[in-house]
């Protein structure tokens, strides 16, 4: 083929991607316009949107993550803080020891998953951190690097990290965190709708 055609050709497929781009945006964009795009969160999460996000996730926190191990000591002091700082700030979303939702974990898309029974102990300490410092974008998963002190971070992720193996004193305070679920609210006597005491 002639130099010129060959030059035509592959003008051709570049015209051909760009026109089929704009397409695809187009119809992105009339579909959201038009309210065709789910925008719900009382729905099961599609197989494709939970890989796609879960791959972008991991792609980012390869590549910022902290490497090094936690920098704080593995002692009472240090676990009891992470468990007072959890209890404050994520057992609304991801329970106390019992593993049992709060009303708002179990309404949330995506799912929050209840650290107790599905916990991040195998993980590693930077990864743990990312997530903690940075949130989790368009979930419920908050950034806590703009509330919390660094030091508190790493507290908290040095629970995390030990939730399955706490020493006998921190393993108390992790049990005596009030549990998340409804049942045990209306158990404490501090309800008064009737719908709390039926659920
Ligand atoms: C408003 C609800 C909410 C609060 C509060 C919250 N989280 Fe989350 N968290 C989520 C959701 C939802 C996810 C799941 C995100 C996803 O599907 O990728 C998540 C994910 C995580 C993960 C990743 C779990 C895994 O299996 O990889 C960790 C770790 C985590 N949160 C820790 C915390 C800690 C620690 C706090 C408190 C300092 C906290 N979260 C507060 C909603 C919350």
């Amino acid at each position: 083929m002639p130099r010129s055609g060959a030059r035509c050709l592959a003008g051709g497929a570049v015209l051909g991607a760009l026109m089929a781009v704009a397409a695809g945006w187009g119809a992105f964009y009339e579909a959201a316009v038009r309210g065709w795009l789910p925008a719900n969160a009382d729905a099961k999460p599609p197989a494709l949107e939970k890989w796609i996000a879960n791959k972008a996730l991991d792609a980012v926190i390869l590549r910022e993550a902290p490497t090094r191990p936690n920098p704080l000591k593995l002692d009472d002091r240090n676990l009891i803080g992470g468990i007072r700082l959890y209890a404050a700030n994520c057992a609304v979303c991801h329970g106390a020891s019992d593993g049992r939702p709060s009303r708002i974990a179990s309404g949330l898309y995506q799912k929050a998953p209840q650290l107790a029974r599905y916990g991040v102990e195998d993980d590693e300490d930077g990864d743990v951190y990312w997530k903690v410092a940075h949130g989790i974008r368009m979930t419920g998963m908050p950034s806590f690097n703009g509330s919390l002190a660094d030091r508190q971070i790493w507290q908290i992720v040095l629970f995390l990290k030990n939730m399955d193996s706490l020493p006998p004193e921190a393993q108390k305070a992790w049990e005596a965190v009030p549990s998340a679920a409804p049942r045990a609210v209306a158990g404490r006597g501090n309800s008064t709708s009737s719908k709390e005491k039926r659920s």
